[in-house]
């Protein structure tokens, strides 16, 4: 059929076939690309057609040919919209020029619109029905971009640029011969609308450097959303202008504890840590965001986790303080008075501040880990809960969050809150986060609100993703990059009409146990990747085998980024059994290298070819590699060998 190599550059020889001829036939091609993704006929398998990318794209075809890149390579873009579309030119230029060192030119086109060679042609096409979706069609004559909106395009860029061979996405001038990337056919679009990923600022701070490469990297994988978690007790992190202690107080903690919580006794650093974004930097994160169209969902913590907020405004607690700013992790009782008018407007003047701040729909206002300790002894809780006749203090939370969203919707804007805050009933429009499982999810979709799952047992980042012995220190918990792609966030126990209210899910990235930019990437890569394909790709496309050969490519990507990021996929195991040790790799295409002198293996070390037998007591160290690059932690093992090594034994009864 026509979906041959050349037929793309016979429909766009210049001078030869007319815009309206061109149109009719791209949209012929779509409809076959269209029909190719249509669930009947969608590839179940998983399969990347050879190509790696991450998402998984809904369709795709590779075809043999390439497309090079050159200097004079121009962009197309539309007049109509055109703000919008550059971003996705323009973001394009940005990956291209410090590698290739070429300034591509670009140029916008009106209705007559001519496809030429040598082009990257984005074209609008407003019968499209998927808002994010797009069609990447790669001709050795050019590359044809068509989505309904700009954000179509720009995931369309996302993928494009995984197509060419990684050094095209490094910030060093590469002197690459060939930027080629396959002819391919790509139809795409996402599962769910709201794909996140969340950073918590309070326990760390992170600079709006690294807040923006955070937003930068989660946009390459095709999330939507950063979820930033402005305050704690540990520290508030956004500048309000009303209340100026926020700023001077509550964004400085004197010290911070070192080693784990569990740890007896607790230690401190001893050193002051500060550390908040002023409005204008609040506005260069929101508009660097929105050039990669993400939208941030800001979070500002309530009732609980509010130490920072009482210890600049005593007078908004229970008790009045004194209160500190936290040095140590957990869960405290001092949490906002629910009987204090003061504690609303408060709150209303923070977030009018906020609403102002922030463009997108959302308002996370926390609701999570709220101690009641303080409300049940307080005289102005009580009185609060005879008043509106509130049973109990879960109902004075509910009550508290009812609030909340009432001072939101007078900006047009919706709240989100953590599971907590189905307990004692739900705001009335709330959306709910599930994160304590998927309980609160389900329940809060039985009662028709939308809702975000997050699971601990899945996606939160913050735990170990390998060996504890030989990472850094985290909160607790395993999971893995494979346990993370195994999730699925529309849980069996609701029907067809309820699955809908699953608006999407999200990563979370908790920061007690991650002091630094290096280790919140190395904590988030790659399984912000298996997220993202969770939330991004079909359900019938995700596959671990053909991901894990995807991430292979990824990781090189990455690395030449310089993402920090955890390779625990390649992680080796090993058995001893009569005298042999067997070593395992989770990755065929590896090969193992291995010493048993205790020195470090090189892939110059002895090849591991299968079960080798020990004469004496030794130190294996191995590794595995691609090529001459070592892809996983060295595994070390020290085997005693022994009389009785080998031979079968029988237990005493
Ligand atoms: C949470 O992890 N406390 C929402
Ligand atoms: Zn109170």
């Amino acid at each position: 059929m026509f979906l041959c190599d050349n037929w793309l550059f016979y429909l766009y020889r210049p001078n030869v076939v007319s815009t309206m001829t061109y149109l009719r036939n791209f949209s012929l091609i779509l409809g076959v690309l269209l029909l190719l993704i249509a669930p009947a006929s969608c590839q179940s398998d998983g399969s990347s057609a050879g190509l790696s990318i991450i998402p998984q794209p809904r369709a795709a075809i590779g075809r043999t040919g390439k497309f090079l890149l050159k200097p004079d390579t121009k962009l197309i873009y539309p007049k109509k919209d055109a703000e919008e579309w550059a971003l996705a030119v323009k973001y394009f230029q940005s990956i291209a020029a410090p590698s290739t060192g070429f300034q591509l030119k670009t140029e916008t086109y009106d209705k007559q619109f001519t496809p030429q060679p040598n082009t990257i042609c984005f074209v609008a096409d407003d019968k499209m029905t998927e808002t994010e979706g797009y069609v990447l069609e790669v001709q050795a004559a050019l590359i044809m971009i068509k989505a309904r909106t700009a954000a179509g395009a720009f995931y369309a860029v996302q993928s494009l640029r995984q197509l060419f061979p990684a050094p095209f996405n490094g910030t060093e001038k590469e002197a690459y011969l060939d930027w080629a990337v396959p002819c391919c056919s790509i139809a795409d679009a996402p599962r769910f609308e709201y794909r996140g990923l969340h950073l918590d600022v309070g326990r760390h701070f992170f600079s709006v450097n690294d807040v923006k490469r955070y937003i930068d990297l989660l946009a390459m994988h095709k999330l939507n959303t950063f979820h930033w978690h402005l305050t704690e007790d540990q520290g508030w992190r956004i500048e309000i202008k009303k209340y100026p202690k926020l700023q001077t107080v509550a964004a400085c903690r004197k010290e911070t504890m070192i080693g784990h919580d569990s740890d007896e006794p607790r230690k401190f650093d001893g050193k002051e840590d500060c550390g908040y974004y002023t409005q204008e930097e609040i506005k260069s994160v929101v508009a660097y965001a929105k050039e990669r169209f993400v939208t941030i969902v800001p979070e500002i913590e309530m009732p609980g986790h509010a130490q920072a907020a009482l210890a600049a405004y005593p007078e908004l607690g229970c008790t009045g303080g004194p209160y500190a700013v936290a040095g140590t992790w957990g869960v405290f009782d001092d949490v906002y008075c629910a009987g204090n008018e003061k504690t609303f407007e408060f709150l209303s003047d923070v977030l009018d501040e906020v609403c102002a701040l922030f463009p997108g729909q959302y308002v996370h206002v926390g609701g999570d880990e709220c101690p009641k300790e303080r409300w049940k002894v307080c005289p102005k809780c009580q009185k609060r809960m005879k008043d509106e006749k509130l049973a109990d203090e879960h109902a004075l939370q509910s009550y508290f969050i009812a609030r909340a969203e009432k001072m939101l919707e007078k900006h047009g804007k919706k709240l989100i809150g953590w599971d907590e805050i189905l307990e004692g009933g739900l705001a009335p429009n709330a959306t709910v986060m599930s994160w304590r499982g998927i309980e609160g999810g389900i329940a809060a979709a039985k009662q028709h609100h939308n809702v975000i799952m997050t699971p601990t047992s899945h996606v939160y980042l913050d735990y170990y993703q390998s060996d504890p012995a030989t990472e850094p220190l985290a909160i607790g918990g395993y999971l893995t990059l494979e346990k993370v792609y195994s999730y699925e966030p529309v849980p069996t126990e609701l029907s067809a009409s309820e699955a809908k209210y699953i608006i999407g899910t999200q990563a979370n990235v908790w920061t007690e146990y991650i002091p630094n930019a290096d280790q919140l990437f190395y904590m988030t890569y790659p399984r912000a990747c298996a997220l993202a394909e969770v939330a991004w790709s079909d359900k019938g496309r995700r596959n671990w085998a053909d991901f894990s050969n995807r991430m292979r490519a990824h990781f090189s990507l990455l690395d030449v980024m310089k993402v920090p990021n955890s390779k625990a996929m390649y992680d080796l195991s090993s058995s001893f059994a009569g005298s042999k040790v067997n070593i395992t790799s989770p990755d065929k295409m590896m090969q193992v290298h291995y010493t048993i002198d205790g020195t470090e293996p090189t892939a110059a070390s002895l090849s591991y070819r299968g079960p080798f037998k020990l004469e004496k007591s030794v130190v294996v160290k191995a590794a595995s590699f691609m090529g001459n690059k070592k892809t996983g932690k060295i595994l070390t093992v020290e085997y005693l060998v022994h009389k009785a090594s080998g031979k079968s034994y029988t237990m005493p009864r």
